[in-house]
């Protein structure tokens, strides 16, 4: 038998540690969240991706009456963005998410079909997307998207 362990490596900062453009859109991810359609689970996501053209796509939770009909706000902008600029190489995604209480004090994590969704932009452009996950105390940070889904099912 042979055994193996896969490690997350991750970074913990305060907003104020991250570069402008960064700060720029963990804000445009904020600001995102004001247009999450939510009326079922009354928590809004926003995300903002950045591709290597500059050029930065948002998206919200939309959700249905009919559950699995909806959509989260990762999957929203990135497949915006990946359909305007099919060229254009996705660097960074922020995301950020509120309740009725005000923004998430720990940072919220992508949800399985998402990580699957962002880790296939990742590979078809094979190029890392670095991920910036707010929270009011702090902003959790990924270099890849690999790192959020180890083992992934990526071909057959
Ligand atoms: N949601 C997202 O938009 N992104 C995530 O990373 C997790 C969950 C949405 C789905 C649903 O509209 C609401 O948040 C509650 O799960």
């Amino acid at each position: 038998m042979i055994e193996r362990e896969i490690t997350v490596p991750f970074s913990i900062f305060r907003y104020e540690e991250l570069e402008p453009n960064i700060q720029k859109l963990v804000e445009k991810a904020k600001e995102q969240t004001k247009k999450s359609y939510s009326p079922y689970s009354k928590f809004c996501v926003g995300a903002a991706v950045l591709l290597d053209n500059g050029e930065i796509f948002t998206g919200s939770n939309q959700e249905n009456v009919a559950y699995p009909s909806g959509l989260c706000a990762e999957r929203v902008a990135m497949l915006y963005a990946n359909s305007q600029f099919p060229e254009n190489k996705p660097v960074a995604i922020a995301i950020a998410a509120k309740n009725d209480d005000g923004f998430v004090e720990k940072p919220i994590m992508p949800c399985g079909a998402c990580r699957q969704v962002l880790l296939e932009t990742e590979m078809r452009f094979d190029s890392k997307i670095s991920v910036y996950l707010f929270g009011t105390e702090a902003v959790y940070s990924l270099k890849s998207i690999i790192s959020l889904l180890p083992l992934a099912f990526t071909s057959f």
